[in-house]
């Protein structure tokens, strides 16, 4: 395995200011529903960044364990969690089953690896253990659309770029992700398809459980994010019924 690349170093500070809030209400009473009162356990936030999740989480009662590549991200995000531990997400320091909770937010535009990144999270949780988690929505924010306009306009105009570059999954590009944020010019923008997103979570066998589109807060024409709760088989025999979780 290549060594990660730590693209955010040098721009925590941007990062920080541009994205300080934490995401969107829709996003955030998803994000209570599924995962729950946190009863004091550990909840993994990988590819935490600058912590933005850390308020969240802790509200809701987990103490949140960050993992992220960039330390630079990290100085912001240490006050901001229980924890914080520079780590590439393809390789956590962290035993086998050992995790009942796990958040990942807007990074699988970050890697190019984004099938290990889940695969890795797969690892660390135990059988029944879930993982939520809310990105931009693969097929309406990319490259090949431009968002900023949708609301005057009452249209989009879709160009060619979806699933195109590297490996015809997608790849990294510098042209911009489209939403204005000016992100992909300075860490690049590495697209993937609607088809190797999902792949990703299937491939570490992990169980969708709940899926959710976004639309922006101030309105739009099309989703702005999308949003997975999957969860980690537990051995057959031992499937216990939902309704008594
Ligand atoms: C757009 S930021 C999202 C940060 C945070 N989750 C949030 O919602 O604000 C993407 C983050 O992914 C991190 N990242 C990218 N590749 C990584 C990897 N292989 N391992 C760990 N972190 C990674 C970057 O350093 C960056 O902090």
């Amino acid at each position: 395995m290549r060594p990660g690349i730590a693209r955010y170093d040098g721009n925590a500070e941007w990062y920080d200011e541009t994205f300080s809030a934490f995401h969107h209400q829709n996003a955030q009473a998803w994000f209570r529903e599924c995962l729950g009162p946190g009863g004091g356990a550990v909840c993994l936030d990988v590819a935490c960044g600058t912590g933005r999740s850390g308020r969240i989480l802790r509200e809701m009662g987990y103490r949140a364990v960050g993992f992220d590549i960039s330390a630079d991200q990290l100085r912001f995000a240490r006050p901001r969690l229980a924890a914080a531990v520079r780590a590439d997400a393809r390789r956590l320091p962290l035993p086998g089953a050992s995790a009942d909770v796990a958040t990942g937010m807007y990074f699988h535009t970050d890697t190019e690896d984004f099938a290990a990144v889940v695969g890795e999270v797969a690892r660390c949780l135990r059988p029944g253990g879930r993982f939520a988690y809310l990105g931009v929505h693969p097929c309406y924010v990319g490259p090949f659309v431009y968002r900023l306009d949708e609301r005057q306009d009452q249209a989009l105009t879709f160009k060619p770029g979806y699933g195109t570059g590297g490996s015809g999954t997608g790849g990294w590009t510098s042209r911009g992700s489209g939403d204005g944020s000016r992100i992909g010019g300075r860490v690049g923008f590495h697209h993937k398809t609607l088809a190797s997103f999902l792949q990703a979570f299937g491939n570490a066998g992990l169980i969708l459980r709940s899926v959710r589109e976004f639309v922006a807060p101030d309105g739009g024409i099309l989703p702005w994010d999308l949003a997975l709760l999957t969860e980690k088989p537990r051995p057959a025999g031992r499937q216990i019924p939902r309704a008594s979780r």
